[in-house]
């Protein structure tokens, strides 16, 4: 009888040790050794030669198989680059209650009218359960499969007998391999599952999704052991309070570069957003003191957003910075910078911002914008209303130029806007755009002049 040897396995990044340590020697992590049984995996230098493997020429391999299924839902199609590639393996990762399950019903929906049978296996709810959320969501078809269970060799079964073009797992820290003695959700598991199910995947030329959910850490199940298995990553992202959702591309084996799609959860589940800049600036107040519209870009897609900002006098010594969708450290800098180089007395005044909608903006490209809002609050002066801005900020007060200004330039004219205020370092041959004025500016004192109506 094969011998069972264990080893410790970090449940953090996967990396592995014979005996138990306090700390992972590998990312640095305090108590996350965890003793796993290893697969004694007695194979005999002969049975490589068994299955042949062999080089061919890239231009004798073919494509076959590979065209894309069009997917009768925009929005998620453009995320996975087009369309879903058959034997494709895609990891669908976000906080609990995002609405990952009801986005997967869905398009498990919009599936069976293009492809046929799909398998939707859930470990974490019930079929009834199921069932009253299709209700919710008026699915009606004949061809989406339902299963409970939790033991990934009899999916498997299911799925070599009923043969589905199609199948989500929702979710892969519910399923577990009965081979494994350790729990379900562990990094042994989560990774065997998922490759388990990347060889039915590749085999039967299936697409399989699954549901991964984000562990406090911010990643999915120990950090990053899936990320490298599956064919594409996406993260449906977004403000437990708004409506709007962010399906994002994180990797993409089939596609070009990071894409966003948007949706807003009603009561009928996800509904795509084709317009989002529209919606985001739906409930705009213009002329309104320390409001400002940013062009910022999601992946290779443009988008205005309105960027609120509130300074008032503080009441107790210490004054307050609150960011909202914004990083903490760059509002600090940017009312450092407002503070040295342009003047504004901001050492008594609380400042708050906010992007309105839930949108967290990441890229340096919204620092003018967050700037002059809060000049804008802080000197009680409206901005202009037809004017978008973009622009980075540094910290003597220049402006440096941004990415793919004619694309942000261009979003911002087709929603109405006159005027863009954009660093002026710009190289000419960047701009290209029509029906709206280019205003260039060197600092953001000059940017400030322009912007703000004066009285
Ligand atoms: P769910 O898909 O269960 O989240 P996840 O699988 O990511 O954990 O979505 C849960 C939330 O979505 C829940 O709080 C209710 C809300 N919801 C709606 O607002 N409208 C709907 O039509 C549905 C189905 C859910
Ligand atoms: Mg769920």
């Amino acid at each position: 009888m094969a011998k069972t040897r264990t080893q410790f396995v970090c449940q953090q990044c996967g990396s592995t040790s014979p005996k138990w340590m306090g700390r992972c020697p590998d990312c640095g992590e305090w108590n996350t050794l965890v003793e796993t049984i290893v697969e004694s995996k007695a194979r005999s230098p002969l049975s490589y030669a068994v299955q042949r493997s062999k080089p061919q020429r890239l231009s004798e391999v073919t494509s076959d198989g590979l065209e894309r299924v069009q997917l009768p839902m925009p929005e998620f199609s453009r995320v996975l680059g087009g369309g879903i590639v058959p034997g494709s393996l895609v990891l669908v990762g976000g906080d609990p209650g995002i609405g990952k399950s009801t986005l997967l019903l869905q398009v498990s929906a919009l599936m069976t009218e293009v492809l046929g049978k799909v398998l939707y296996v859930s470990g974490e709810e019930s079929v009834q359960q199921i069932k009253m959320r299709a209700q919710r969501l008026a699915i009606n078809t004949d061809q989406l499969y339902l299963l409970t269970e939790i033991n990934l060799n009899i999916i498997v079964e299911h799925i070599q007998e009923l043969v589905p073009k199609m199948v989500v797992i929702d979710s892969i820290q519910t399923v577990y391999l009965d081979e494994l003695k350790s729990t379900a959700g562990s990094i042994s598991q989560v990774r065997e599952c998922a490759s388990r199910l990347r060889q039915v995947a590749k085999g039967e030329g299936i697409s399989i999704f699954l549901v991964g959910h984000v562990t406090k850490a911010g990643a999915i199940a120990g950090p990053k052991v899936l990320e490298h298995i599956v064919d594409t990553v996406l993260y449906l992202e977004g403000d437990r309070f708004h409506a709007y959702r962010l399906l994002r591309s994180v990797k993409n084996r089939f596609g070009a570069t990071s894409d966003v799609g948007v949706f807003e959860m009603g009561s009928q589940g996800l509904i795509e957003v084709t317009n989002p800049s529209e919606a985001f600036l739906a409930e705009r107040l213009p002329n309104a003191a320390g409001s400002t519209i940013a062009v910022t870009l999601e992946g290779t897609r443009p988008l205005l957003v309105e960027i609120q900002a509130l300074a008032s006098t503080t009441s107790f010594g210490l004054p307050r910075r609150t960011a909202n969708g914004v990083d903490f450290n760059r509002l600090l800098l940017l009312a450092a910078v407002l503070s040295k180089r342009v003047g504004l007395r901001l050492s008594d005044q609380d400042i708050f911002v906010n992007v309105v909608g839930g949108l967290k903006i990441n890229e340096p490209a919204a620092d003018l914008a967050v700037a002059t809002a809060i000049a804008s609050s802080f000197k009680n002066t409206p901005v202009a209303a037809d004017l978008a801005i973009v622009g980075e900020i540094g910290l003597s007060g220049e402006l440096r130029a941004v990415g793919q200004l004619s694309k942000r330039l261009n979003e911002a004219a087709k929603l109405g806007f006159k005027r863009c205020l954009v660093p002026k370092s710009f190289r000419r041959q960047e701009i290209a755009s029509d029906g709206i004025e280019v205003v260039g500016v060197r600092t953001l004192r000059e940017a400030l002049q322009v912007a703000l109506i004066s009285k």
